[in-house]
């Protein structure tokens, strides 16, 4: 399954819980591949691939084959695509280029085969980098921080899905809201949690990630949180969303 985090708003928990879930995944016998699409290439420090070379940006100009852009991380299973602030450049690079929106769907679709889920990490902005990822899933995941103004982004993120779905795409889902940084003493995160229940009903997952400062320093250290420090309730949580990401199959 090809999933993609997506959110336009910045610092929501995308890349954290690509990571995350995904090392979790790995750890219950998934084979798991990451794919860091964010210029940013935070995805990539976390699993300690930052400046391995070649990266997404090198498949999509067509100088790498994908399948030697793939590298190892510390998780058994848990394999991923690194990014580059180069690929800040694919933005203007690709505007003139035919079928621009299909270039991460084509270099995905030789490898995707060998994988059970597939993670695409997008940047914080709802342009072609984003759409690509958007294109070439067959699901979205959007973490949704529990904060009042988490909502003002989600009804563009969904005309976005929307018009992706309608011009490229035709079967891209909704795979679900996943809450992220839930302080449990702020009455506003409850009121959030349950005002977006209220709307998405079961596109809602049930786990709900809580802000826990060993998720934070885990990245610094090159390791997901199932290696960082698995006794953490960050780690806890994580392994939890893993498990309902399985059981709903
Ligand atoms: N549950 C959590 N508890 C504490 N800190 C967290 C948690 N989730 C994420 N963070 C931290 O919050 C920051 C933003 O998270 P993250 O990078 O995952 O968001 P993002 O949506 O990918 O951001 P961007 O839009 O910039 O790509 C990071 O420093 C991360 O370590
Ligand atoms: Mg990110």
């Amino acid at each position: 399954m090809v999933v993609v985090f997506a959110n336009q708003k910045g610092g929501v928990g995308k890349t954290t819980t690509a990571v995350n879930l995904g090392a979790y995944l790995a750890e219950m016998g998934k084979r798991v591949l990451l794919v860091d699409f964010d210029p940013q290439a935070n995805l990539s420090s976390s699993v300690g691939a930052r400046g391995k070379l070649p990266t997404i940006y090198e498949v999509l100009r067509g100088d790498a084959e994908i399948s030697r852009a793939i590298h190892a991380t510390p998780v058994d299973r848990l394999e991923v695509i690194p990014s580059t602030i180069h690929l800040t450049g694919a933005n203007v690079e690709l505007v003139d280029v035919e079928g621009r929106e299909f270039l991460l769907k084509k270099a995905l679709s030789e490898v995707k085969a060998s994988y059970d889920y597939v993670f695409i990490d997008s940047p914080p902005s709802l342009g072609v980098l984003t759409v690509n990822g958007l294109v070439a899933a067959e699901t979205v995941y959007i973490p949704l921080q529990c904060e009042y103004f988490a909502l003002e982004g989600l009804s563009l993120l969904l005309s976005t899905v929307d018009r992706v779905r309608q011009r490229f795409n035709p079967s891209l889902t909704i795979g679900g809201i996943i809450f992220t940084m839930f302080d449990s003493r702020t009455r506003l995160a409850h009121e959030v949690v349950e005002n977006v229940v209220g709307h998405f009903g079961r596109k809602v997952f049930r786990t709900i990630i809580p802000r826990n400062v060993r998720l934070s320093e885990a990245p610094s250290h090159g390791l997901p949180i199932n290696l960082y420090d698995p006794g953490s309730i960050g780690a806890k949580s994580y392994k939890k969303l893993a498990e309902e990401v399985l059981s709903r199959g």
